[in-house]
């Protein structure tokens, strides 16, 4: 048997940042405690992907489904991320962080998109993490308003042009997918772009995901053979390439 060729670091880390409810819960807090503690947990997360040379983290902040949560919650949520927008964006640019928020934005308010638009506006001639907020954002809207814009264009729907028409366009493919809060599914997140993903659940819930975490994580990604329908036995015998992802479909 062939050894096993250790994986690179991953350059793009997506985050399921789920268990919020729960970790309020247990400690007999409203929920919205435990998104507030969630809101701390991503800001360690950034400057632990900083540190560690990540380019890319794209995390899954509130799903086109989360909407028919209790409206309280819903509306806390928002205020939230309304508020973290414009009190991070200092530390961020400082860290040389990069913003994109993903998602359909017709849904928000007048107000929350001009803050969108201002915070991807401050960072965006940043050069370091690309983060990608996810933010009323569902896997399919993405799919489904991506071959809208090509048939609007009038192009062939071929992989590449849908591809080319996504939301996350302007980063490759996640490597590495976590999911923390111990559910085993995917709940509508990057259901293209994670094609080839290495998956990692863990039980952790979010606002307890810390750096050490994030190492186990990528540890874990590290052990794993990416074979990309390719058999053991050639990858062995492959000059390694810089992108560890396959050529994307023409
Ligand atoms: C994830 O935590 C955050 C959002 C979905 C906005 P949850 O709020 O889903 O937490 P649990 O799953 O109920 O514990
Ligand atoms: C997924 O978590 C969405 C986010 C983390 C933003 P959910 O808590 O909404 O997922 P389900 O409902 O358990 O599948
Ligand atoms: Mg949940």
């Amino acid at each position: 048997m062939a050894t096993p060729v250790l994986s690179n670091m991953p350059h793009h880390v997506a985050i399921v940042m789920d268990g919020n409810g729960r970790w309020a819960g247990k400690r007999f807090l409203p929920r919205i405690a435990g998104h507030k503690q969630g809101v701390t947990a991503l800001r360690r997360c950034v400057k632990a992907c900083v540190a560690r040379g990540i380019g890319v983290l794209t995390v899954f902040a509130f799903s086109s489904e989360n909407w028919n949560r209790p409206p309280e919650e819903v509306s806390g949520l928002i205020d939230l991320l309304a508020r973290a927008v414009t009190s991070e964006v200092a530390d961020l640019q400082q860290n040389g962080v990069r913003l994109h928020f993903v998602g359909d934005r017709q849904r928000l308010s007048a107000a929350m998109q001009t803050a969108f638009s201002s915070a991807e506006d401050i960072t965006a001639s940043n050069t370091g993490l690309v983060l990608n907020i996810c933010f009323n954002y569902g896997g399919r809207w993405d799919i489904a308003q991506a071959a809208q814009k090509v048939a609007d264009s009038g192009q062939a729907i071929t992989e590449l042009a849908l591809d080319r028409a996504l939301a996350l366009a302007h980063v490759p493919d996640p490597d590495l997918f976590i999911r923390t809060g111990g559910e085993l599914r995917i709940s509508n997140f990057l259901l293209w772009q994670a094609a080839y993903a290495e998956l990692h659940f863990t039980d952790k819930l979010w606002p307890e995901f810390d750096e050490g975490a994030l190492d186990e994580a990528i540890a874990v990604f590290r052990s794993r053979e990416r074979r990309f329908g390719q058999t053991s036995a050639q990858l062995a015998i492959q000059v390694p390439q810089h992108s560890s992802q396959p050529m994307k479909a023409v």
